[in-house]
């Protein structure tokens, strides 16, 4: 299977906790709530602020269209037990071409520490390489992101190389560590 059919390959996915799922409308409330109101928690995952909810919602809305188009692979990571949604997992960023994806994830700052990203990268890894037949996912944290490396580490990544001052906030650059994990099969 290639990606370029015309046919949508997302899934929800579940796991023992966890529902992944398509990103509505009705959950950017949620979302900016637990994460996108606050940018020193974020700032690794996205460079930009928001300032309010009105400024954020409109990135949410955009889904709507980026699901319709097809093979868009974000999900919202949803807590079985109370059915909130704390987070966002995608692979983006694909090189049909060279058959390989960036992988990017974000626990809002009230649920970290359980597990969960954990739980989420796993399951969207294993997607990855053995649903949508990736050769290879890659994942660019900034060398400062202790608990991003770890993640990567728990989920079978591994160290290969740094990009130096390769992501910026405002004035200042960092250098990113290139994480990455491979399917010899594929
Ligand atoms: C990076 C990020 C997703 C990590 O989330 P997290 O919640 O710390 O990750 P997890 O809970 O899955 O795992 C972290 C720890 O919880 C531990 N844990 C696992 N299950 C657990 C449980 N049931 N109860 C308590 N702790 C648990 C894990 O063993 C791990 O421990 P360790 O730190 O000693 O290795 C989160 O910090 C984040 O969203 N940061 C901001 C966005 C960001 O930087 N994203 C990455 C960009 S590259």
């Amino acid at each position: 299977m290639t990606l370029e059919e015309k046919i949508d390959l997302f899934e929800a996915l579940e796991t023992e906790r966890l529902i992944l799922r398509k990103i509505v409308d009705e959950d950017a409330e949620a979302l900016y709530n637990n994460i996108y109101n606050n940018f020193e928690y974020f700032k690794f995952y996205y460079q930009v602020p928001f300032n309010t909810f009105e400024e954020y919602k409109p990135l949410v809305e955009k889904y709507k269209e980026w699901y319709a188009n097809g093979n868009h692979f974000r999900w919202g990571i949803v807590l079985k037990e109370t059915n909130e949604i704390i987070g966002l997992v995608q692979l983006h960023t694909r090189d049909t071409l060279n058959n390989h994806c960036k992988i990017g994830y974000i626990i809002g700052y009230n649920y970290t520490k359980k597990g969960y990203a954990k739980e989420a990268v796993q399951k969207v890894i294993r997607f990855g390489l053995d649903k949508l037949n990736f050769h290879r996912i890659e994942a660019e944290i900034v060398a400062q992101n202790e608990s991003s490396i770890k993640i990567a580490e728990h989920v079978g990544m591994h160290l290969e190389s740094l990009k130096e001052d390769s992501y910026k906030i405002g004035d200042q650059y960092y250098d990113q560590k290139v994480y990455t994990i491979i399917n010899k099969t594929k």
